[in-house]
């Protein structure tokens, strides 16, 4: 017959000819795992809405720490939940909050553990939102300040890496002015520089006690429906400073991770978020798909679209099953 198709078949052939030219590979340094400490538990609690993720105690973290540096994980990201909050989210930048006393018991045990701090007001405020309220509006300004107090106290406490998440204007600036004042120069910042306002975040808020108990989080996080912004974001977070740029969530905006990795030449993190973490785990507790299959299938895909980490619950199983 003439020759007139390509044979792309050949490649596929087996699964040695397949693994020879995989253009993609998972490994479990890729992988950030999430981690929700709270204040005043005793031993640890499942989340309802995330199955196989814990509410930890302070206690336990060296625990984890093991667990996840024998599947071969060297990094986490930490979220506090403390037993007060206030309207001001004083929690979030006292020097014993719980997310400080976290970072420091993981770093006491395991100074080898990458520990990335989470800053942000929402955990820490009874009104749930990410900065300061005033009339019912959410003050830029204003939450700046407690923002750099907040990376300061992490740091201090020996966080590796401030990731600051709250969306607002100018916050990879005052942090770095803040965090190098201190002496803290060689702490990088881990921007959620493309955070989107999604219903993706539910069971976080769940696991995070941090839904807002009024309105949403429309006028700080971002549309959906937008893709320039999501890159004037990247770029205002790279021109103040950031050494690391996140995507949020990850599986919808595959598209955006991939615009934002041409554009730029930061390491670039993927956060396959709470609620993409649930429906997987839901579909597979029903029997309804293979869960190793799909998950090992997105985390791909996000590497694919250019992430060169990923920040998943599923860290722990992929790891595993990646040793398999
Ligand atoms: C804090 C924060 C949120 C998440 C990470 N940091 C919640 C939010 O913005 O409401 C979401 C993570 C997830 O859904 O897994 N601002």
């Amino acid at each position: 017959m003439n020759q007139t198709f390509n044979r792309h078949r050949r490649l596929r052939a087996n699964a040695a000819m397949r693994d020879l030219v995989k253009e993609t590979r998972l490994h479990p340094s890729d992988f950030i795992y999430p981690l929700f400490v709270v204040e005043g538990l005793e031993g640890k609690k499942e989340v309802p809405s995330m199955p196989g993720v814990y509410h930890v105690s302070l206690d336990l973290l060296k625990d984890e720490m093991a667990e996840l540096i024998s599947l071969g994980i060297k990094s986490v990201i930490v979220f506090g939940v403390p037993e007060e909050k206030d309207a001001c989210g004083t929690q979030a930048f006292h020097d014993h909050g719980i997310v400080q006393k976290g970072i420091a018991e993981i770093k006491k045990h395991y100074p080898e553990m990458i520990v990335i701090a989470d800053t942000c007001l929402c955990e820490y405020t009874d009104h749930g939102h990410c900065g300061v309220v005033k009339d019912g509006e959410i003050l830029n300004d204003e939450s700046l300040e407690l923002l750099a107090q907040t990376a300061v106290s992490q740091a201090k406490a020996g966080a590796d890496i401030i990731a600051p998440s709250n969306m607002m204007d100018g916050f990879v600036t005052v942090i770095r002015e803040a965090l190098d004042k201190e002496g803290f120069t060689n702490i990088p910042i881990m921007s959620y520089a493309v955070k989107y306002s999604s219903e993706f975040y539910g069971p976080f808020r769940d696991a995070a006690d941090s839904t807002p108990q009024f309105g949403d989080r429309k006028t700080y996080q971002m549309d959906p429906a937008n893709r320039l912004e999501a890159l004037r974001e990247a770029e205002s977070d790279a021109a103040e400073g950031a050494d690391f740029l996140i995507v949020k969530p990850s599986m919808s905006y595959l598209d955006i991770m991939r615009d934002v990795k041409n554009r730029h030449h930061l390491p670039l993190v993927a956060y396959n978020v709470s609620g993409e973490y649930s429906m997987v785990k839901a579909a597979a507790q029903n029997g309804w798909i293979k869960e190793k299959e799909m998950v090992l299938e997105i985390l791909t895909s996000m590497k694919r679209a250019g992430a060169d980490l990923i920040m998943t619950y599923h860290a722990k199983d992929a790891a595993k099953w990646l040793a398999e």
